[in-house]
């Protein structure tokens, strides 16, 4: 079906391997190159990290956790025979396009090419989520509304679920030419909405404190609510006598929330609340232990609840012991009230903007299992390190709040990019004597080869075998 409203910009039916190398051959390729670029390649573990330290892989099973380098157009596309419609939440921080990047592009151009970089990892990304999956884009002012369309168009309007406004920073900054820009924007959007529901959050110390039992009900703490709405109904408008004898109405144009007969009921049953004297206006009793079992998440998401900008870069430091930096991590509050909505225990969740490793690190944490992806080189010193030291026990981010003593493991892996050699070396093996010795050869350069739908080198080996 033609769609009605499309976004339309130069470049967009590209593919973009890396916004920085798409000036020179990125947005030339043909077709075959296109195609060639999107097919499978082999991951080459090189180690297994636990509390106890670093193991060689000898074998693997498709639930570890896993940290990949490389490039995240070609992982998420190597992961979609093992990974397809398994992972339960993606979390992705992209680079925002603020034009602070180092790559000199004119901002039209940057612009187009961000564009195309993003939808080029939405479209492979969707195939990855399980039916009953999300997806979570952290964004700033720049270019959130563009990229709202992109979604819509991948995602489908239909399975937007929010954009939840995170306030990012905690001071003002008065040398800000226009406004001091303080939030991000979290842009929310379902496989399928119809068959995503987010987990309630548990309530809040401030939120439980509104339950109170001034009268000693046995049924327990209570918050008392409104008796009355504004939608008008005739049948709900009547005088009320309070137990001191007041007759009370409703304000004009606003009635009860129930009819004569179910006040009655209510008041019956010692729900309904005149205040300590029995003078007060009607309101009705909530009871803690029969609401839902959590809250509905807001839209509005404070420092308070979830963590700054500032705290993320002091927690980072910590958790590296002070030997390396990052610029832009998230803090970890954020990364756990995300994955408490979107995902529970033992489900898949994937970052393919590792950064630091916020996300997976939160994952440890809190029992999930995690995939993330990093192309550059700080992933050893940063991400690699900071992960180590979280199956260590580290104390700083969420650590306390969850009680982290320590534990888990996951394998980091590299992304092969001679796989189309490899497998042509192996495929064109002569004997079973040639192709053992390619193997052996292929374990002794360190470890087991995924890819193309081998889960291990003994797979490999016994398909061609
Ligand atoms: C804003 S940071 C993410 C920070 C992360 N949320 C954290 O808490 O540390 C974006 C990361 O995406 C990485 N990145 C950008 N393009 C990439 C690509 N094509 N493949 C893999 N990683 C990429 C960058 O190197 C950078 O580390």
């Amino acid at each position: 079906m033609e769609q009605e409203i499309v976004l339309q910009w130069e470049h967009k039916g590209r593919l973009v391997l890396d916004t920085r190398a798409a000036e020179g051959t990125g947005l030339r390729l043909t077709e075959p190159e296109m195609k060639r670029l999107v097919q499978p390649r082999a991951l080459h573990f090189i180690a297994r990290h636990t509390a106890q330290g670093a193991q060689p892989v000898r074998e693997l099973n498709d639930s570890e956790n896993l940290l990949i380098k490389g490039n995240n157009l070609l992982a998420l596309y190597s992961l979609k025979r093992v990974f397809g419609e398994k992972i339960k939440l993606i979390y992705i921080d992209p680079p925002y396009n603020t034009g602070k990047e180092s790559f000199g592009y004119n901002d039209r151009f940057r612009h187009s090419v961000w564009l195309t970089f993003m939808k080029n990892r939405l479209e492979a990304a969707r195939d990855l989520l399980r039916p009953d999956g999300s997806l979570w884009i952290n964004i700033d002012d720049q270019e959130a509304h563009y990229l709202k369309v992109v979604c819509d168009e991948i995602f489908g309007r239909e399975n937007f679920v929010a954009n939840v406004i995170w306030q990012k920073k905690f001071s003002p900054q008065n040398d800000a030419r226009y406004f001091s820009d303080n939030h991000d924007h979290i842009l929310v959007y379902a496989k399928d909405k119809n068959r995503w529901r987010p987990n309630p959050l548990p309530r809040s110390e401030k939120a439980l404190a509104r339950y109170k039992n001034p009268d000693n009900d046995p049924r327990g703490p209570w918050a008392s609510g409104d008796l009355t709405v504004k939608t008008y109904n005739p049948a709900c408008d009547y005088p009320i006598r309070t137990p001191s004898g007041r007759v009370i109405n409703p304000p004009r144009g606003v009635c009860w929330r129930v009819s004569k007969q179910r006040f009655e009921e209510l008041v019956a049953d010692g729900r309904i609340w005149f205040g300590k004297n029995g003078d007060g206006v009607p309101r009705l009793k909530r009871f803690l232990s029969e609401v839902k079992s959590g809250m509905t998440p807001l839209t509005i998401w404070t420092h308070r609840e979830v963590g700054h900008n500032q705290e993320a870069k002091q927690e980072l430091r910590k958790a590296l012991n002070d030997r390396a930096f990052f610029h832009t991590p998230k803090p970890e509050r954020l990364l756990k009230r995300i994955l408490e909505i979107g995902s529970m225990p033992g489900d898949w969740v994937l970052d393919f903007f590792a950064g630091s490793g916020t996300t997976a690190a939160v994952a440890l944490k809190t029992g999930r299992r995690f995939i993330a992806v990093e192309q550059m080189d700080y992933i050893r010193e940063v991400t690699l390190e900071r992960l180590k030291n979280v199956a260590r026990g580290e104390s700083s981010g969420i650590s306390p709040l969850v009680g982290w003593k320590g534990g888990g493991s996951f394998l980091f892996a590299r992304l092969m990019s001679g796989n189309a050699a490899l497998e042509r070396a192996v495929r064109s093996a002569q004997n079973r004597t040639q192709l053992s010795k390619l193997l052996d050869l292929l374990e002794r350069a360190g470890g087991v080869l995924r890819g193309d739908g081998f889960a291990s080198a003994r797979d490999f080996r016994e398909h061609f075998g």
